[in-house]
């Protein structure tokens, strides 16, 4: 009974209407072949209709047509058209990432030569934080009449380079037209900036205008290379030694590409990209994920110190993406022991994450507390933000201040300092990672929502946890932790600012904010009684996964003591 009443039910209903008109148009028209003509429209409508859903019916691909046969279709449509319809009714003029329809629009009317500028009040919200503007003084400045340049070149220099701090950053030939490297070219000439090649090459759309050049050496050595893709000097000093280009740059490594170097396949290997690069047509044109002229940090300052010799003393650098902070240590290392330093150097991405121990012996007063000569040992953990010109713009540096503190009065006492290893690395893929980011933002969310049992699932069995003081161990004790916060705090919410991940490790940054209104258990076992207050509180997590991407190793850096402050105030 039930299957024959399945053509009635609401999912396949559309179908059968379709199917019962399209019969009964063609049996009308059958019976009064005068009318046929005018059903022919509709009957081909309502049959093809029927057809599709009939189709649908049958089909294994997609659940939802299979389910709803001809009305599911609806769903895709208005799936095809969501964007146009958020950007033309619901998203506003500052919402579009990553440029807002009013910075499209400013982009446009400057292009066209129209008023970019829209008097009467702004829209922007001038108080939010990053906003920069112009203050009224009582004492202006008057302008400066020295262009603001910054002087690149050490002492085994012979042409430094008097660089703007303005300067274009590394994009190939190849991953720009020729007008656009053009373009860009022509705008380094006019605001006297340094247009840097990309590592595919110094090609003839770089000289047509005449702007100062960086010309950046990847691992395939493009334009200055042996068939085999080994590095060629000779080729090396012929193009660095021309005027217009006034530095060199090794590319180590590029933020957007982790680990793996980049191919350009055969089919766009034209025969003008063959020559500038100096590579074989028909083949793919690799840059290797490393590079073969060094393959230690000594070797690379050597490199870098050939490089500044082959192009005549012009400055000298290298780009990279610190993935590991310990590898850019062993560079700065490098740098010491040869004695080979070189001229600048280009970060790539902007945020970074350190974990360390504090150990020392306490020999002068801190704060109120005199000296005690006792050993101190803290957990410490560090998030950096960078500006775009590679110097530190915000620092978050939290300590267990409260453990340093009873370690100077002498109630917690250090007998011998932990032995620190360097943790060996992991060298895991980007869909690893992305996965490890996604689980280390999960946590926080799962907490927001109360959701802690279901924190315990993206946890090892056996997982370890440094929390501030509290050394516990199990899947179990990590849902018992986040419940004791949420139980005193219910509606505590975790707010993240960064979630970083590399290797199999990750880092968050975040800020805790809630109300207590039950018990709370100190790491010490005292317990502050329900407060009624609110707490902020920052902190960051550092986080280490197994090859499942479950967490294993969780250590948490938030100043318990500031914690206990503002509950006792
Ligand atoms: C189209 C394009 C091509 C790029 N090509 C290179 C390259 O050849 N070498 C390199 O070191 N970086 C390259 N980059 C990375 C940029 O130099 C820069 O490091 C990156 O875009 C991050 O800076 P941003 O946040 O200002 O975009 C390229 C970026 C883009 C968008």
């Amino acid at each position: 009974m039930e299957t024959l009443l399945l053509p009635f039910s609401p999912r396949f209903i559309i179908l059968t209407i379709c199917a019962v008109v399209t019969a009964t148009l063609i049996g009308i028209g059958i019976a009064d072949r005068k009318i046929f003509d005018i059903l022919l429209i509709p009957i081909v409508i309502f049959g093809a209709l029927t057809l599709l859903g009939v189709r649908d019916l049958m089909q294994k691909g997609h659940a939802v047509l299979r389910n709803y046969p001809i009305s599911a279709h609806i769903r895709f449509l208005l799936e095809e058209i969501r964007p146009e319809m958020r950007q033309y009714f619901f998203e506003s003029e500052k919402d579009g990432m990553p440029f807002s329809r009013d910075i499209r629009a400013v982009v446009y009317q400057r292009a066209k030569m129209q008023l970019d500028k829209r008097p009467f009040g702004t829209q922007e919200d001038v108080y939010r934080e990053g906003y920069e503007w112009m203050h009224h003084s009582v004492s202006p400045k008057a302008h400066a009449e020295e262009k603001y340049r910054i002087t690149i070149g050490g002492p085994d220099c012979a042409k430094p380079y008097s660089a703007s701090v303005f300067n274009i950053s590394a994009m190939s030939f190849g991953a720009l037209s020729p007008n656009a490297v053009r373009a860009l070219n022509a705008g380094a000439k006019k605001g006297g900036f340094a247009h840097d090649t990309g590592e595919g090459g110094f090609s003839p759309y770089h000289r047509e205008m005449g702007g100062d050049i960086i010309w950046e050496i990847g691992s395939g050595y493009f334009g200055c290379r042996h068939l085999d893709g080994s590095f060629d000097p000779e080729a090396f000093a012929r193009v660095a030694s021309q005027d217009q280009i006034k530095m060199v740059e090794l590319k180590i490594s590029q933020g957007a590409k982790p680990g793996h170097g980049g191919v350009l396949p055969a089919a766009k290997v034209s025969e003008e990209i063959s020559k500038i690069r100096g590579v074989a047509m028909g083949e793919d044109c690799i840059s290797p994920a490393s590079h073969r002229a060094f393959s230690t940090p000594t070797g690379m300052m050597q490199f870098i110190a050939e490089m500044r010799k082959l192009s005549g003393g012009k400055p000298t650098g290298f780009k990279l993406c610190i993935g590991h902070p310990w590898e850019f240590l062993a560079i700065c290392k490098a740098m010491l022991e040869t004695g080979i330093y070189p001229d600048f150097i280009v970060v790539d991405g902007n945020v970074a994450a350190v974990n360390y121990v504090l150990q020392g012996e306490n020999k002068g007063p801190y704060g109120q507390l005199p000296p005690s000569g006792n050993r101190i040992e803290a957990m410490s953990g560090e998030v950096f933000e960078f500006n775009p010109e590679g110097l530190m713009k915000k620092l978050t540096t939290i300590t267990e201040i409260d453990r340093v503190e009873s370690e100077i009065k002498g109630t917690t006492k250090i007998n011998a300092f932990q032995k620190i290893t360097l943790l060996p690395t992991s060298e895991e893929n980007s869909e690893y990672r992305a996965k490890i980011r996604s689980v280390a933002a999960r946590l926080h969310e799962n907490f927001d929502s109360g959701k802690n049992d279901v924190n315990g699932a993206l946890a090892t069995e056996d997982i370890r946890i440094n929390a501030d003081s509290r050394m516990l161990r199990g899947r179990q004790a990590l849902i018992d932790l986040l419940k004791l916060l949420k139980t005193a705090f219910p509606d505590m919410n975790i707010r993240d600012e960064y979630v970083l991940a590399d290797g199999n490790r990750a880092a968050v940054e975040y800020v805790m904010e809630g109300t207590q209104t039950g018990p709370y258990t100190l790491p010490d076992g005292s317990v502050l009684p329900a407060s009624g207050r609110k707490v902020r509180v920052r902190g960051i997590e550092f986080m280490e996964f197994d090859k499942a991407a479950l967490l294993k190793e969780l250590v948490v850096v938030h100043n318990e003591h500031d914690f206990a402050t503002q509950l006792s105030r």
